[in-house]
């Protein structure tokens, strides 16, 4: 068993720990934490879950057009630097970088961040290549970045943090905590987050309730200070503010491709995640200068960007097992029981255009 759950249970001795508390330690302790372990958790077979990567090359051959236009919308530039923070595997970076050509290939380097050692390790062979040809590097995530003009993107990234489930009851707030009982909701002061769920519905019932990630507002800040210019792109689980409200937001845990609402078990051994109040991450980055802000369904923004045309008439030419892969991949990212509807991807812009 992992070393954190006896850690949990002494610390409960001492009183109750607030449910973002659990997470921060199940995912983040920086030994036997899910995302801080050695060993990967990703993929399909005796793994805990699968993320669009997973799936196919679609998302990354679509990000690769929307990356190249901002090139185009930034006048070219030579250098044109592609930041993916919680980079995970770089197999997003790997699809991205396989699908660009010709001048814009030669401009774009492709920068990966993510501490997580056993994802560095898969990403260092997944990259390869391109670390090789100078198209590819690693970042830490503590290593200040010099403003540059490209893009920030990331897949999965902001339901990774820590988040606190708050629930009104009625007359005030309660925040979800673990005891030695197990999980429970304790009355407590919201603070900013309570004005913020207040400020997102025309009134609120017993029951409504979201989640409030308190490392949101300084992650926000530190990826726009280094965006100088261009294009911050987010591909992530969850919903507008108002819409999280109504159905009561919850923390879930991934084991073994089965979902969830037990989120203080198997400290370590389990991911666990939060979704994205998509309005709050748009609000913050306009309070750090970014414009133009937009979050669409997965399904809608493939839909929009991708040549599905132009893709349909060369998977014609693949062999059959490829051809269903790819039609396969789109469906997983268009179907709304699937990817389509879970996942949102928020666009905004920093700068000025040429
Ligand atoms: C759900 S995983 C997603 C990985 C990858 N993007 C994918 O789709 O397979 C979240 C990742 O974010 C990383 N992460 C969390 N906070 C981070 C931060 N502040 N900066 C960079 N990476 C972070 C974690 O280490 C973890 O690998």
């Amino acid at each position: 068993m992992n070393p954190l759950n006896d850690l949990l249970q002494a610390r409960l001795l001492q009183g109750p720990i607030p449910a973002a508390e659990v997470m921060a330690l199940g995912l983040y302790h920086p030994e036997h934490g899910y995302y801080r372990r050695s060993t990967g958790p990703w993929g399909f077979e005796g793994k805990d879950y699968y993320t669009a990567l997973d799936l196919g090359p679609l998302l990354g051959q679509t990000l690769a057009l929307r990356l190249e236009a901002a090139w185009e919308r930034l006048g070219r530039p030579p250098r044109f630097t592609a930041l993916e923070p919680g980079a995970g595997r770089g197999w997003l970076g790997r699809d991205v970088l396989n699908a660009v050509s010709g001048p814009f290939a030669e401009a774009l380097v492709y920068v990966h961040q993510d501490d997580n050692p056993a994802a560095k390790k898969a990403a260092q062979a997944a990259l390869m290549p391109f670390l090789t040809a100078n198209r590819a590097r690693f970042a830490t995530e503590a290593e200040p970045l010099e403003p540059f003009i490209g893009a920030v993107f990331s897949n999965e990234l902001f339901d990774a943090l820590p988040a606190q489930p708050w629930r009104w009851n009625g007359e005030g707030w309660a925040r979800e905590v673990l005891t030695v009982a197990g999980p429970q909701w304790q009355e407590a002061d919201p603070g900013e987050a309570g004005a913020w769920f207040a400020a997102q519905s025309d009134g609120l019932e017993p029951g409504d309730g979201s989640i409030w990630c308190e490392a949101l507002p300084g992650l926000v800040q530190d990826l726009a200070g280094s965006l100088e210019a261009g294009l911050f792109l987010a591909v992530d689980y969850g919903e507008s503010a108002a819409r999280l409200l109504a159905k009561g937001a919850d923390l879930r845990r991934f084991k073994a491709h089965s979902v969830d609402g037990k989120w203080h078990e198997d400290l370590g051994e389990a991911d666990l995640t939060a979704d994205v109040d998509f309005t709050r991450l748009a609000a913050l980055l306009e309070e750090e200068g970014l414009t133009d802000l937009s979050h669409l369904e997965l399904s809608k923004w493939v839909r929009t960007h991708a040549p599905l045309d132009q893709w349909g008439a060369q998977w014609l030419s693949l062999p059959t097992s490829e051809r269903m892969k790819r039609t396969e991949n789109l469906l997983q990212l268009t179907l709304p029981n699937m990817m389509g509807s879970r996942f949102r991807v928020l666009e905004g812009w920093k700068g000025k255009a040429v």
